[in-house]
């Protein structure tokens, strides 16, 4: 069985089924609620029920008083609807509201998804979780006070895991130790969030999505998220990698595809290989977007990867008239010792 629930101030709506948390189902929608352990204990995600009833399923969490609750207070992470409901919560709209966290992490899985690209896992100690807006990274900390910037791929509402894309690069301490030594069930230490590369959602224009490599990482965790709420647009994903060797997930975003109409997705190669005997699209990837699209001043232009790719895009859109305030970046860099995240404003 469904509920309907009506979020006040916004009047955002959404059905929540019987067995599901009205902060679980809000997250699945893509509606930014507050939360911080999903555990019944800190209190974060708390609300108020204007009209109906909610049921906790056991005891009352300790995250919640007396008081609280005789005003009609409610933690939204461990209530579940047993009646259509009107609430009232501040949904989260912009970044400055999350709180960036240090947290322990634990290495849950290590995959690897090409000859250079790990997918590594991090759980959260159990009594934590970390909210961010999809598109944003984290640095993970290293012993010797530097640290590693790494994109979320996950969407908020999949949280159970963070999600990072790793490249090696060649002399860098850190990804020689995720590619070689590093074990399921090591302990890092992560900072986060941070960035201000995330999906604005206010928008109904149309996207472009442009990643570079591992600047696909970002990309997925803002489709994702798209894709769980009920604001659909149109959304065209061009990923440039050298090689089919290089390009990865790529199955996955053709089921996007497949599941979903407002979906396209483009794979460019800028040096096929003989093996590849590849026929799709050829070049940089700026390129084939401005080949596909002559007029671009009606999208919204995400771009993530290499500051080359991000810089010569940015700079081709702006010649066709695309205006600064319609494009996101998130440009890094690979090079050894300073792996980091280069925010770039709209200069
Ligand atoms: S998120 Fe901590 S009590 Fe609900």
């Amino acid at each position: 069985m469904t509920y309907k629930i009506v979020i006040q101030p916004s009047a955002h709506q959404l059905d929540v089924d019987e067995n599901e948390t009205i902060l679980d189902a809000a997250l699945r929608h893509g509606f930014s609620f507050p939360y911080g352990c999903r555990g019944g204990a800190c209190g974060a995600c708390m609300g108020k029920v204007v009209s109906g009833s909610i049921d906790y399923r056991g005891d009352r969490p300790r995250g919640i008083s007396d008081q609280e609750e005789i005003a009609g207070q409610v933690l939204f992470c461990q209530a579940y609807p047993s009646s259509d409901l009107e609430i009232e919560v501040h949904e989260i709209l912009a970044q400055e509201e999350i709180r960036v966290k240090t947290l322990p992490v634990r290495l849950a899985h290590k995959e690897k998804l090409t000859h250079d690209i790990m997918r590594l896992k991090l759980q959260l100690p159990q009594s934590e979780r970390l909210q961010f807006l999809a598109g944003q990274y984290i640095d993970i900390l290293l012993a010797d006070g530097r640290r590693r910037a790494f994109s979320l791929a996950n969407a908020p509402h999949d949280d159970e895991y963070l999600e990072l894309h790793v490249r090696h690069v060649e002399g860098g301490e850190f990804t020689d130790k995720v590619f070689d030594s590093l074990q399921e069930k090591s302990l890092l230490r992560m900072e986060g969030p941070h960035g201000d590369f995330f999906l604005r959602e206010e928008s109904e224009r149309p996207m472009i999505l442009i990643g570079g490599g591992t600047g696909f990482a970002p990309l997925k965790g803002i489709i994702e998220h798209a894709l769980a709420s009920d604001h659909h647009r149109p959304m065209h994903l061009f990923c440039g990698v050298r090689a089919g060797r290089d390009l990865y997930m790529d199955a996955m975003v053709k089921g996007w595809m497949q599941e979903y109409d407002f979906v396209q997705y483009t794979p460019v190669l800028s040096e096929p290989s003989d093996e590849d005997k590849w026929s799709g699209a050829l070049g940089f990837v700026h390129q084939e977007v401005l080949k596909q699209y002559q007029n671009l001043v009606d999208f919204d232009i995400y771009m993530s990867g290499p500051p080359i790719m991000v810089k010569t895009a940015r700079d081709a859109f702006r010649e066709q008239g695309v205006a600064d305030e319609n494009m996101f970046y998130d440009s890094f860099d690979y090079a050894a010792d300073t792996l980091k995240k280069i925010e770039e404003g709209a200069d």
